[in-house]
């Protein structure tokens, strides 16, 4: 079958790609530019290009025959069935989803249709295409389903740390949604024998997450000189991981993992919000000094989330043992990259920051009074 993306060109055999959801996101760029850099092997990439999805992330790969885009919605089964007959992926890595906490509270219904409906959607085409698959291409086929620690809910100060036995608790619009779907990829699983795994993953922070997020909305906001708005006490913890270890992890549980198995991964690094701030002004202090004195001075303390979860934490054992996974970064060695990043590509950071963002940010701060403690 001959095979081109948006330059035309190279020739491919059947089963020697993998299909990508979501792959103009943060973590969903980050892994096919690593799949592509480290396995050589070419990546469908199904995304519908919301705010979240940016094609300048995957800018290097704009004339390379081995990533191929589509833009197009998951919830759109015929056109998901069709990209499935006519390029016939050995697996799928499922990433996209609406990924925002805060939005899931001022919008929740547009998680239900990507997070929710989206993913039944998805999985209703991959169980028809897995079910007419034969012989080695049906042995070696994956469905793996990307999905979030915030699925277990809210952890105490001194409760021990989520393991992939941990009853599901949601609490926010958003990780209801992811919830939903880890179970309707389980009944997959359980119910028509798709060959699915789950990966449980703490908080990610590295190049091209959108601003919205914690890390980068600090460290934008902090070069303009704007407010750093601290949700509540800014005593919530998080877990924090560099996005390449997230995609290194999710390699391994393709490549090794055992369908049916989920796999929660984390960076045994629990922070509490306050300290991710001070580090990031530390760290800007240092590369790129404000005449007008130390970053710190622009931490404001507002209106805390709705429902917020006070503490996230990953035993990240089972992945480390079963499938020899590792961290590569600390979280000294993958901040001073991030904020390095942002500081190197602010070409990037200005494209994303639209009229729309600016409507984002204008709604969910708006009514959150600065300075509260
Ligand atoms: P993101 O918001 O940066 O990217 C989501 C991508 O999905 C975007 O490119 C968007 O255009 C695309 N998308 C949204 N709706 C779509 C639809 N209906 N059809 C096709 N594409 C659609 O998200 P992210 O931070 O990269 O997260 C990716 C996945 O990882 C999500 O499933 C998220 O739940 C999970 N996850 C994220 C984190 C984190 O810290 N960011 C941690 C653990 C798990
Ligand atoms: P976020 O990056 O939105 O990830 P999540 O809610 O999925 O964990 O937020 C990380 C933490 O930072 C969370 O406890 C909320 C907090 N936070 C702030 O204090 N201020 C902010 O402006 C944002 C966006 C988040």
């Amino acid at each position: 079958m001959a095979l081109c993306n948006r330059e035309g060109g190279a020739v491919r055999k059947e089963y020697d790609m993998i299909l990508v959801t979501g792959g103009a996101g943060f973590i969903g760029s980050n892994f096919i530019l690593d799949w592509i850099g480290l396995k050589g092997e070419a990546v469908l990439n199904l995304d519908a290009l919301t705010y979240a999805g940016n094609l300048a992330n995957l800018a290097s790969l704009e004339i390379d025959p081995r990533h191929v885009f589509i833009h197009g919605d998951i919830c759109d089964s015929a056109l998901v069935t069709s990209l499935l007959a006519e390029y016939k992926p050995r697996a799928i890595v499922h990433f996209a989803a609406e990924s925002h906490v805060d939005r899931s509270i001022l919008g929740p219904a547009e998680f239900l249709r990507t997070n929710v409906q989206g993913t039944f959607s998805l999985l209703e085409a991959v169980r028809s295409y897995y079910g007419k698959l034969q012989g080695a291409e049906k042995d070696v086929f994956r469905f793996l389903h990307v999905s979030t620690d915030e699925v277990y809910g809210s952890l105490g100060p001194v409760d021990a740390p989520f393991t992939e036995g941990t009853p599901y608790a949601p609490n926010s619009p958003y990780s209801a949604s992811k919830a939903a779907s880890d179970h309707f990829v389980r009944a997959y699983h359980y119910t028509y024998g798709l060959p699915a795994i789950t990966t449980n993953c703490s908080n990610n922070y590295g190049p091209f997450q959108f601003p919205e997020k914690l890390i980068p909305l600090m460290i934008l906001n902090a070069l303009e000189g704007k407010p750093l708005p601290v949700y509540g006490d800014g005593q919530n913890v998080r877990d924090w991981l560099y996005v390449s270890d997230h995609c290194s992890g999710i390699r391994a549980a393709l490549e090794q993992g055992h369908p049916g198995e989920t796999y929660a991964i984390g960076g045994l690094n629990e922070k509490t919000n306050i300290e991710i701030v001070h580090a990031i002004c530390a760290l800007l202090d240092e590369l790129r000094p404000s005449h007008d004195g130390p970053y710190a001075r622009l931490i404001s303390y507002v209106t805390d989330r709705p429902g917020h979860d006070r503490r996230y934490a990953i035993n990240p054992t089972k992945i480390m043992k079963e499938l020899e996974w590792e961290p590569k970064e600390t979280f000294e060695t993958g901040i001073r990259k991030t904020v390095q990043w942002y500081l190197d590509n602010s070409a990037w950071s200005q494209s994303v920051v639209s009229g729309e963002y600016r409507k984002w940010i204008a709604n969910n701060y708006s009514g959150r009074n600065g300075d509260e403690q």
